[in-house]
């Protein structure tokens, strides 16, 4: 008979559910692996009433009272997977500070508190693991951490939020409208109970914060992020990208360029020979470019029950281990480095512009004029008519610096003929 480790888990939504499931289905396995009998004793939820499509075993105990997982001493490792910042914070710094080891999901607090969360670990000699905080079942934060250790880290690539990635795979390939793709991805579970984050790119964001903290040491403030979500995107952007050989996707982009970091998250147009223009659905993929090891990609299911609970099983196995050695309380991540920001001049992409111009003669030749003043020279260019009195100018720029980019659409702003209407940014194989 093995020993018991015992488990709460915070949340009994998709991911939670995911976790009941996994344990009761993989659990000769695990108990192998980790030489404990794991087992679920408490699960914390909102209503006790609500019908649940996943039902728990005789075993397992529902209740709306966190003491019951909190202060019960019998629980060795708590799960949080029911989001939220404030409480989740909460509830996490209350059992790090019982003592117990912790496994979250949530990578809006690893994002936000994530520093607090650690050092509360440490003090406590408690694990705190988030594989599941970033790319659902992509095991991408340890392949970082671990695996790539010994290389310096120069970018990291990423389609990082599941629900957007489905649904501009709908709307391209199915011709789903915006409300329809959302409403789906929302059923299928993938998107966050309040799904601004997943459209707006937040929750892009926030993972996009935490692999930065990982692969370049730098702690970002998102508000130090630039973001743009998917609300924007229109039907016209995507039909001229592909036409041009381009995929629009979702991307997220940490570069490090001499000790500083640029981090943003926003729509762009990828060539359809990059790896990262053939993820579509829910999946997930990062792209991580290495100075020893080069250019390597990391592919998967970004979000949904199985994928997200088995990234949370596994960081439960390896808290298990490490009880059983006496070795809890080590960091996830140990690379620290200051953090600098790269100066928009340092900055560089290919940029795809959409405008709308009088059509008449004379203005493409300003338009040049103010690029060409700026130092911004065009790639591509292509000019259809809009109605009688303007066109559709579509421009990819060569690769220029986001601070020359925004000089000449600074002074484009002041031609009352000339409208930017899509700026987004361009990545070459
Ligand atoms: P969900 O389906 O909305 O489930 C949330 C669960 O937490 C529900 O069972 C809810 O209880 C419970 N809950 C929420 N607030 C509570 C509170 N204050 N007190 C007690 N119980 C509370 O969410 P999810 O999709 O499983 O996501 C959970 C976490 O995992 C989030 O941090 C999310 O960002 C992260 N995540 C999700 C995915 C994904 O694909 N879904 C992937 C990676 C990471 P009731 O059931 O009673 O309402
Ligand atoms: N809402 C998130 C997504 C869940 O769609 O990617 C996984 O983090």
């Amino acid at each position: 008979m093995k020993e018991k480790l015992q488990v709460g888990v915070l949340g009994f939504g998709t991911v939670g559910s995911g976790v009941v499931h996994i344990l009761e289905e993989h659990k000769s396995k695990i108990s192998q692996v980790t030489g404990y009998e794991i087992a679920i004793k408490t699960v914390l939820v909102r209503d006790l009433e609500k019908k649940r499509r996943h039902e728990t075993t005789g075993s397992i105990k529902l209740t709306t009272d966190p003491d019951e997982v909190l202060e019960d001493p019998e629980i060795g490792v708590v799960v949080e997977v029911m989001g939220s910042i404030t409480t989740a914070r909460e509830y996490i710094l209350r059992a790090l500070k019982a003592g117990k080891q912790v496994v979250t999901a949530n990578k809006d607090l690893i994002a936000l508190h994530g520093d607090e969360l650690v050092t509360a670990a440490q003090e406590n000699q408690c694990d705190l693991f988030y594989e599941a905080s970033v790319a659902g079942g992509v095991p991408i934060l340890r392949t970082i951490v671990n695996s790539l250790a010994a290389d310096k880290i120069k970018k990291v690539m990423g389609i990082v939020n599941g629900t957007t990635n489905f649904m501009l795979t709908k709307m391209a390939t199915e011709q789903k409208t915006y409300e329809e793709a959302l409403l789906e991805a929302q059923n299928l579970g993938f998107a966050e109970a309040d799904p601004t984050n997943d459209v707006d790119g937040i929750d892009a964001a926030y993972k996009m914060v935490i692999l930065t903290r990982l692969a370049f040491g730098m702690n970002v403030r998102l508000d130090d992020v630039k973001v743009a979500g998917i609300r924007g995107i229109s039907p016209q952007d995507v039909v001229i990208s592909d036409q041009l050989g381009y995929q629009v996707k979702l991307v997220g982009l940490a570069e490090e360029r001499d000790e500083t970091v640029s981090v943003h998250v926003g729509p762009a147009l990828l060539a359809k020979a990059h790896p990262l223009a053939g993820v579509n659905h829910e999946n997930n993929a990062v792209f991580i470019t290495g100075a020893a090891v080069g250019e390597t990609m990391f592919y998967g299911p970004g979000a949904g029950k199985g994928p997200t609970a088995i990234s949370v099983v596994s960081d439960l196995i390896i808290a298990a281990k490490n009880i059983r050695l006496g070795t809890t309380g080590n960091a996830f991540n140990n690379f620290k480095h200051e953090t600098k920001y790269t100066p928009d001049e340092q900055i560089f992409s290919k940029y795809y512009l959409r405008l709308k111009m009088n059509d008449k003669t004379g203005t493409f030749l300003k338009l040049t004029q103010i690029f060409a003043e700026a130092g911004v020279g065009f790639d591509k260019i292509l000019q259809k008519p809009f109605d009688e009195y303007t066109a559709t100018v579509v421009i990819i720029t060569h690769v220029t610096s986001k601070a020359q980019l925004e000089k000449a659409l600074k002074r484009t702003k002041q031609e009352p003929e000339i409208k930017l209407i899509t700026n987004y940014s361009v990545v070459e194989v």
